[in-house]
């Protein structure tokens, strides 16, 4: 029986898990086309930190982290770093992070 339930979950979630592993990996470590890792600057559990003006991101709506990467791409907001770093951050990674960061409390 806990095998059947197993298997269900992994047949069940592959995008839910690809998606939230992709999150947390762009947070601890950017990606390859350069976006350097979110955890340094807004803290391991996204808490921010104020010493640096990196605001905390731990529990926001996924839908506003994403649309804030959204406008700083586009040059709207934001400083010239993190700008750079949602350019570098495709609209599917920009998704996955903002979920990550959504789901730290
Ligand atoms: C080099 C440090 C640094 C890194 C790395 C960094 N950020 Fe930031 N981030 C900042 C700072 C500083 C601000 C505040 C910018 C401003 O308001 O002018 C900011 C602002 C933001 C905001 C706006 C939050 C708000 O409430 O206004 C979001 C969302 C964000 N960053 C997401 C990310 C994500 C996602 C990553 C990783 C892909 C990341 N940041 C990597 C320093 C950083």
């Amino acid at each position: 029986m806990r095998r059947v339930i197993l298997l269900a979950l992994l047949l069940g979630f592959p995008g839910f898990a690809a998606a939230q592993s992709k999150g947390a990996e762009i947070a601890e470590h950017g990606n390859d086309n350069g976006a350097l890792p979110c955890a340094a600057c807004h803290g391991e559990a996204g808490q921010g930190n104020t010493a640096i003006g990196a605001p905390a991101l731990a529990g926001l709506p996924q839908a506003v982290i994403a649309s804030k990467l959204q406008a700083f791409a586009a040059s709207q907001g934001g400083n010239a770093m993190m700008q750079r770093i949602a350019r570098a951050l495709s609209p599917d990674e920009r998704i996955a992070v903002a979920d990550y960061f959504n789901r730290l409390k």
